[in-house]
Formats: C-alpha cells, sequence, structure tokens
C-alpha cells in the first residue's frame, strides 16, 4: 500500500469564539492592552486537514469567505505550522485545507482558530507528541487568541488575552448572529479604543462577577444583561451602521446583544433556539447584516475527527469533520 494513503490525513475541527465580556485596560509599552475577557467557544467551526506532503507548507480555503482568506505565508495556519517545525526539529511538510465556518475578520476569532487546528492536526500528522500546554505556548506567540480554540468551552482570559482559565458554566446559551462582508481590522479597532477613552482606563482589568455568577448559574437572562465589550464604541466609530443592527437585534427580543471581540459580527443571545432563529430573522429583513448565523455554545476545543478519528477507531464510521 502507498505510504501516503488519503487515511493518513488528519483532520482537527476548532471552533470561533464570542467574548461575553471585554474589559480593556490601558496601552502597555509594548503596543498591546491588559485584558480580563470571557470566552465561549461556539458552534462555528474551522476544519482543518492536514496532509502528508513531499516538502514545503501549502494551504488551500474553501467555506465561508474563503476568497478572503490569504494562502501565502502570512496565512495564520501556514504560520503554525512552521513554528511547529521549527520548535520541533521536524521538515515542515504538510498540505493543509481549511474549510471555513467562522467568519474572516469577524472578531470571531476565525484565524486563530485555523492556527489552534493546525498546531493540533501538524503535531499528531509528524507525531510530535506536544502537550496541549506546549501548543498553547506556540499558539500564543501566533495570536493572542490562538490559546483559547485549543481550549474550548468558557474561559477567562488575561494578559492578552492569551493567559487562560477555565470557567463554570452551566447550561447551553443560543446566539444569533449578524454577520457583515467588510472585516475590522484588530489593531485598527485597538488604536481607535485609546483615542477614545482619553487616559480614564483602569491598567488592571478584572472580568464582572456578574457575568461569571450569571454563567455559573445558567441564568440566560442575566448573561444577557451582563454582556459587555469595551471595543464596543471603537467598533462602532468605525463602522457606525452596526449601531442599527444591535437595535433590530435587541427589538427583536435578545436577552443582550454585544459586538464580539474588535468586531464587527454582533452576537444576540435568544432565550432559546427557536428565538435565536427569529433574531436572525429580523435582522435579516431589517437589512442590518449581509448573513447571519445561529450557533450555540459552549463547545469543545479543536480535536481530531473525520479521518484520524476514523483510524483510531478501526474504521468505525464518524460523523463528518
Ligand atoms: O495578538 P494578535 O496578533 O491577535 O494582536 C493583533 C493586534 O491587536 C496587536 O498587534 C495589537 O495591536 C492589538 N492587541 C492589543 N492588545 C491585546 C491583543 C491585541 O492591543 N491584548
Amino acid at each position: 500500500m502507498s505510504p501516503s494513503t488519503r487515511s493518513d490525513a488528519v483532520h482537527v475541527r476548532a471552533p470561533g469564539k464570542i467574548n461575553l465580556g471585554l474589559v480593556v485596560g490601558r496601552r502597555q509599552e509594548d503596543g498591546f492592552h491588559p485584558l480580563a475577557t470571557v470566552f465561549q467557544a461556539v458552534s462555528a467551526y474551522e476544519d482543518v486537514t492536514a496532509h502528508p506532503a513531499e516538502s514545503g507548507v501549502t494551504v488551500t480555503v474553501s467555506g465561508l469567505h474563503a476568497d478572503r482568506v490569504p494562502t501565502g505565508e502570512q496565512n495564520l495556519a501556514v504560520r503554525a505550522a512552521r513554528l511547529l517545525a521549527e520548535s520541533t526539529g521536524v521538515e515542515a511538510a504538510v498540505r493543509l485545507h481549511i474549510r471555513k465556518g467562522v467568519p474572516v475578520a469577524g472578531g470571531m476569532a476565525g484565524g486563530s482558530a485555523d492556527a489552534a487546528a493546525t498546531l493540533v492536526a501538524c503535531d499528531t500528522l509528524w507525531r510530535t507528541g506536544l502537550s496541549r500546554d506546549d501548543l498553547a505556548e506556540l499558539g500564543a506567540a501566533l495570536g493572542s487568541d490562538v490559546p483559547f480554540p485549543l481550549a474550548g468551552q468558557t474561559a477567562i482570559g488575561r494578559g492578552r488575552g492569551d493567559l487562560l482559565t477555565p470557567a463554570m458554566s452551566r447550561g447551553e446559551y443560543h446566539w444569533a448572529l449578524a454577520l457583515q462582508d467588510t472585516g475590522l481590522s484588530t489593531p485598527e479597532v485597538f488604536g481607535v479604543f485609546d483615542e477614545l477613552i482619553a487616559g480614564a482606563v483602569v491598567d488592571d482589568p478584572q472580568a464582572d462577577r456578574t457575568l461569571m455568577q450569571a454563567l455559573r448559574a445558567g441564568d440566560a437572562a442575566e448573561l444577557g444583561r451582563a454582556l459587555r465589550n469595551d471595543l464596543q464604541p471603537a467598533a462602532l466609530e468605525l463602522a457606525p451602521h452596526l449601531a442599527e443592527t444591535l437595535a433590530v437585534a435587541q427589538d427583536a427580543g435578545a436577552l443582550g446583544v454585544v459586538v464580539s471581540g474588535s468586531g464587527p459580527t454582533v452576537a444576540a443571545l435568544g432565550r432559546s433556539r427557536q428565538h435565536a432563529l427569529a433574531i436572525a430573522a429580523a435582522v435579516t429583513a431589517a437589512g442590518v447584516a449581509d448573513d447571519v448565523l445561529c450557533v450555540t455554545g459552549p463547545v469543545a476545543g479543536a480535536r481530531l475527527s473525520g479521518g484520524a478519528e476514523m483510524l483510531a477507531s478501526a474504521g468505525t464510521p464518524g460523523d463528518r469533520g
């Protein structure tokens, strides 16, 4: 049999995220802002397949907003594969394919999920055997949001957002996401944040206690009221039409609405899956989003699925991707 049959490919699925709370501190000397953020992993996924290759790292992309993803050296998955190879001393040889389900430049860490999935996939393909902590450390060097999709579920992110503590969360939350075709640049949003806050900001941001209590209690109404994003005014400054998106979702009875991360995705919390669908329908009818998506959270972090899982379970047909 050929040493490189289809079943040698490793498939990893990693989730996008919503920031339920994002408290931003004063810009530091290194240009980064200290954060206290509460991440929830949601059921919009990036699927990365790592195929064996003779040499080099290449990537192809399909799915949501695929045409807006760079496929050169700046692609975060390519950088993740190269970093893993460098730090473990193996040859960087892999053909990656990304199927996108998380909006591009949407404030939901889709590129970071690609990097997280690629680290897990290449670690398996190359048999480099790193721990999740080792992978998270490599991930943090690629971007502040990369460690979280490795972990998934619900976590508080401190430092640049990369230092994670798992958080207790009860129940399942149903979200309507309003997507925009034009993304926002994270550094640009932080830059406008700096201009807007005019020095009235803390050095040591803390996660909101009401929000954490709502998650522990599984109280969706309380969580909706506690949603908070300090970057939202900056995102609205750069994309003023989002104010209408937030208003339409709120009027549709959302328990809470918030811009996710640096935006422009708006997340609206529904009372149920049906209610989230109704909010998405209202947003579509009002023409205040280019696309809508209904997701649930929290969900698991990056994990092997498809091909590799089937190999591990000796040919049991698994869920696709
Ligand atoms: O870490 P990442 O590459 O995702 O960050 C992109 C940019 O976002 C940084 O260069 C910085 O301008 C900004 N940022 C920040 N504070 C953070 C995280 C990101 O200012 N905690």
